[in-house]
């Protein structure tokens, strides 16, 4: 598993780039009378950032309902799942076939490469509602035929496909709130120890301590952004210039472009005590080992500082990046940097990946154009999580 970490070491996963096939003639649901009341559905997560490299929710789907691993993807809009070709185990027991099988074909392509071709098709979802009733809204979906994987293995992992969250309108969230099931607002906690719980619907936003920034239009793709951010490192400058940044849940690591990388690197490089010693690791490409194995981050945290990214789009909106948010220790108990060089990877944003969202609730408001962040621990023992009401 670890191998799976260190390939997607390399790539943003979750980079929606495009729809070849448009969705023009996805059904539509607008029809359908909006509910007076919306609901929170709420799902509890698996997978951590290291070694699995991505964090997953069960879905269960079809009539009867079966369960389906998908990983959490922010960064694009379609959900789709492998399925048989043509699409026999995914769709049992719809009525709902595409009208006419061509114009629901579609085809995905991520940044790293990856892909997926498929039909559209629309199925129950059973959506548990906090009030622990379930709902089991039609939605429509990708059923996937083609898998590939990217350059650097992207969608390899043992997941069953993609849970698109993204802001587009074939996104789950907005297919939720046009047939008035939730509102269109998500948020997710990843735990550092693995796990954490994903909601659709406004329920458990806490009222205070959220941090909120006005959404940005991306420069590039329809991504969630806070806009522009200012990086500090140990609360000094670090003289790059602002910088455009996303959030995308189905990037694993996070991304800077070369510039703000590099500043980084060399500030972090500068505070280390001789303890620390670079090494080369097969899992990411800057590591330092020290005199023991480590066995968690928290064993080595004080060699490092704190980064953080002031945004413009907020009044004294800041994310800080503590040094869990963005080292892992891996199977060899050296600490290595998950933040890499997006210009290297191809990227045109700089992204927020899972590490650097780990333990805060992250919230995307589509209903006001926000995004918001509160600290706290996502860890399934912390039930009695201190932002929830
Ligand atoms: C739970 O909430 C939904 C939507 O608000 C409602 O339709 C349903 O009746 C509720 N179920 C229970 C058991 O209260
Ligand atoms: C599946 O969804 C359709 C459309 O919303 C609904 O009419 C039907 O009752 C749902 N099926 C089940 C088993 O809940």
């Amino acid at each position: 598993m670890a191998d799976a970490a260190a390939r997607r070491a390399q790539v943003a996963g979750g980079l929606l780039i495009l729809i070849l096939l448009p969705l023009a003639h996805t059904p539509s649901h607008a029809a359908t009378p909006a509910r007076s009341s919306s609901s929170t559905a709420a799902f509890q997560l698996q997978g951590d950032v290291y070694p699995t490299g991505h964090y997953y929710a069960t879905m269960n789907i079809g009539n009867p309902a079966k369960p389906y691993f998908l990983d959490v993807d922010t960064g694009s809009d379609l959900t789709w799942l492998q399925c048989d070709a043509p699409c026999q185990s995914c769709n049992k027991g719809s009525n709902q076939k595409c009208p006419s099988p061509q114009q629901c074909d579609y085809r995905i392509k991520y940044t790293d490469s990856a892909s997926s071709t498929g039909v559209l098709i629309t199925d129950n979802f059973t959506l548990p509602l906090r009030n622990s009733s379930n709902v089991r809204p039609s939605l429509t979906f990708g059923c996937g035929y083609d898998q590939q994987v990217g350059k650097n293995g992207a969608l390899q992992a043992a997941t069953d496909g993609l849970l698109g969250l993204g802001r587009g309108s074939i996104s789950l969230l907005s297919q939720l709130k046009k047939q008035g099931i939730t509102k269109n607002v998500l948020g997710h906690c990843l735990s550092t120890s693995g796990g954490g719980f994903l909601f659709f619907g406004d329920d458990l936003v806490p009222t205070s301590r959220v941090t909120w920034v006005s959404m940005a239009r991306s420069t590039s793709g329809n991504y969630y952004s806070p806009g522009s951010a200012t990086l500090y490192f140990d609360r000094r400058s670090l003289g790059v210039k602002p910088m455009e940044v996303v959030f995308d849940s189905g990037s694993t690591y996070t991304y800077f472009a070369s510039q703000p990388y590099q500043a980084v690197v060399s500030a972090l490089k500068g505070g280390l005590s001789k303890s620390l010693q670079q090494v080369s690791d097969p899992s990411l490409p800057l590591c330092w080992k020290g005199q023991k194995a480590f066995k968690s981050v928290f064993d080595v945290k004080k060699e490092f500082k704190s980064l953080f990214l002031s945004f413009a789009n907020g009044k004294n909106a800041v994310m800080e990046i503590l040094p869990e948010n963005y080292l892992i220790v891996n199977k060899n108990g050296n600490v290595c940097l998950g933040i890499l060089d997006g210009t290297a990877a191809k990227l045109s944003v700089n992204v927020i990946g899972d590490i650097t969202m780990q333990d805060q609730m992250v919230i995307y408001d589509n209903e006001k154009t926000q995004l918001g962040w509160v600290r706290g621990s996502c860890s399934r023992s912390a039930k009695s999580m201190s932002f929830l009401p």
